[in-house]
């Protein structure tokens, strides 16, 4: 029986690319260019599934011109924002994505964002690197400490619970919005507040680990953002579309918030020229999943959903 075929669309972990290559016709993108809204269209005559990342955009356009032949986009992500899935669903095409298998590396950055964000990490860094570091004092470099303090974990998922988990070590008194409250043996006295605006009075640092859904778009615009302590903290691991990022600029330049550490942007690649001025902020060019066990985690995740859809059986992280 012929092996399906499968288009990889960019540059994956050496171990998913041979194991991919073993039960499968496999085109692979060793260039590791972005395809374009028609270059993707076009492509899909000649595959029966796809294992995209983030960067490839199924937009309902898309997704109206794919070819019959495509039966599944199993995603090499967690986040589907990318995917218009009811579009997708509405060509009988099955989404997945990979889940779990990138929590832990992502709570790692956004622990490295609160801690490189409250200790002046960039202005730091900087300083040493361009030979500026002519003094020290008490006075000197004066930062924020997060030992202590209080936490507010924005969407406590997968992800929200790994940074609750990296980030015991600290002492820090968790809080969490969620659309639903966890049982207690999962919350674990962590905190929990029935509204996103409730939570940010409430905590020093927020996390935002929540997906991004329309309903998302802009969650932290200028209002909320006012809502948050003065010389509070703003860490982003999940999508840039959470942020309005103008009015985060703003609350940076007035000192309303202390620091923002941001591994995700509106635009990407790029980021955002505004926040990049600000000495305030430390970012990071979203790599919250890109470790080397991560890679092949999430490879060979995305790798076991299209191996149970062809074999007949429902894909694990089925969406639709
Ligand atoms: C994810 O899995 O959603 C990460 O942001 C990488 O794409």
């Amino acid at each position: 029986m012929s092996r399906p075929v499968l288009w990889i669309t960019r540059k994956l972990s050496d171990a998913t690319e041979q194991r991919a290559a073993r039960d499968y016709e496999v085109i692979l993108n060793p260039e590791d260019r972005v395809y374009q809204a028609d270059e993707i269209v076009a492509m899909s005559a000649k595959v029966d599934a796809i294992l995209p990342c983030h960067s490839e955009v199924f937009s309902k356009d898309v997704a109206g011109r794919l070819s019959d032949r495509v039966r599944i986009i199993a995603n090499h992500s967690v986040g589907v924002d990318h995917c218009d899935l009811p579009a997708l669903q509405a060509r009988g095409i099955v989404v997945t994505n990979t889940p779990d298998v990138l929590s832990d590396a992502t709570a790692e950055i956004a622990l490295l964002l609160m801690l490189g964000a409250a200790r002046r990490a960039s202005e730091g860094d900087r300083l040493v690197r361009e030979g500026r570091w002519v003094s020290w004092s008490p006075s000197f470099m004066v930062g924020r400490q997060t030992t202590g303090k209080k936490l507010g974990i924005v969407g406590m998922g997968r992800v929200g619970l790994a940074v609750r988990r990296i980030v015991s070590g600290l002492g820090m008194e968790v809080h969490y919005s969620n659309r639903r409250r966890l049982p207690p043996e999962t919350e674990q006295g962590a905190v929990y507040h029935d509204s996103v605006d409730d939570l940010l009075g409430a905590v020093d640092v927020v996390s935002l680990n929540c997906p991004s859904t329309p309903d998302t778009l802009n969650l932290m615009d200028a209002r909320r953002i006012g809502l948050m302590r003065p010389g509070a903290i703003l860490v982003n691991t999940a999508r840039g579309n959470l942020i309005d990022e103008a009015a985060l600029a703003e609350a940076l330049r007035t000192r309303h918030l202390f620091a923002a550490g941001l591994d995700v942007f509106k635009t990407e690649p790029s980021g955002n020229a505004e926040l990049a001025l600000l000495d305030n902020v430390f970012v990071l060019p979203h790599i919250g999943s890109a470790t080397r066990e991560t890679r092949d985690a999430m490879g060979f995740r995305a790798l076991d959903n299209l191996d149970a859809f062809f074999a007949g059986r429902e894909p694990r992280d089925r969406l639709v």
